[in-house]
């Protein structure tokens, strides 16, 4: 593809992910209660399902509730649960129909049993399709995850499956809770605070970083498709130089022009 396109050469992210802030100042500002804002949230999250999957993202990897979320106000913590739950309830046929392969991530032991019967129902469901893949991380942080990891490959080790040499980065990936999937390409944060707030942290090493100050209920899907767009014109490298990268792309060049 030709630099037109952005030095990205215009490509897709095949993983996005997304930490969805903002949802309590967008009540205030209403004059609502939080729980009004994460209402609205529901909205944008369906929005950019189909619209990541309109436009060719494998993975779309949500934060609806971190490990930190746990110390907010009971009442607001039980309100999220209720609306994640209908919201699942409510999206899982047509979800399926659109062969939508659904997976959570997080301390699903923390959770309402009810809840996580439904996840586990929902990902079995699911797990023949094709489609985009749709991760929503709850009770969710990326410390956990590092540790959740660590702790699965000293049991095998224990287990004595496992020599402790054996141990390099491609072993470390497939015990992450998100095995098996690419690394973040892009991760977008609404809300326009510009931190990782625990979430993914192996998984954002190389991606590309959004900060819109939107704030999550108006996000709308010509927010998503700008923030493709700027990623399509940033130039990822890789630790290599623009030198190297060009080198790389010229034998291409030579291939398609005979
Ligand atoms: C994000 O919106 C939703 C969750 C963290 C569950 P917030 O509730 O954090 O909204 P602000 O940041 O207070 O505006
Ligand atoms: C991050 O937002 C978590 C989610 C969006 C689920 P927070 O609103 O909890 O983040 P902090 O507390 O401002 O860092
Ligand atoms: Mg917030």
């Amino acid at each position: 593809m030709s630099t037109e396109h952005g030095a990205n050469g215009g490509a897709v992210p095949a993983h996005v992910a997304i930490i969805m802030d903002g949802n309590g100042r967008w009540a205030r500002a209403r004059g609502l209660p939080r729980h009004a804002g994460h209402s609205a949230g529901v909205r944008p999250v369906r929005q950019c399902v189909e619209q990541a999957a309109r436009r060719g993202v494998k993975v779309l990897t949500l934060f609806a509730f971190s490990s930190e979320n746990w110390r907010r106000p009971r009442e607001e913590v039980s309100r999220l649960m209720t609306l994640f739950l209908e919201a699942l309830d409510r999206e899982l046929d047509e979800l399926h129909a659109n062969r939508v392969r659904l997976r959570f991530i997080g301390e699903r032991e923390r959770l309402a049993p009810a809840l996580q019967q439904r996840l586990s129902a929902a990902e079995m469901r699911t797990r023949e399709n094709t489609g985009l893949v749709l991760v929503v991380a709850a009770a969710y942080g990326g410390q956990w995850d590092m540790v959740q990891a660590a702790r699965g490959l000293a049991q095998r080790v224990a287990r004595g499956e496992l020599s402790p040499e054996a141990i390099d980065q491609a072993v470390f990936e497939d015990q992450r809770a998100l095995a098996g999937l690419p690394g973040v390409d892009l991760l977008i944060r609404t809300g326009g605070e510009q931190r990782i707030s625990n979430f993914l942290l192996w998984d954002l090493a190389y991606a590309e970083l959004y900060f819109t100050p939107r704030l999550w209920p108006a996000f709308t899907t010509g927010d998503f498709d700008a923030a493709l767009a700027e990623f399509a014109a940033r130039r990822r490298r890789f630790g290599r130089t623009d030198e190297q990268l060009q080198a790389d792309a010229l034998p291409q060049v030579t291939e398609a022009s005979r």
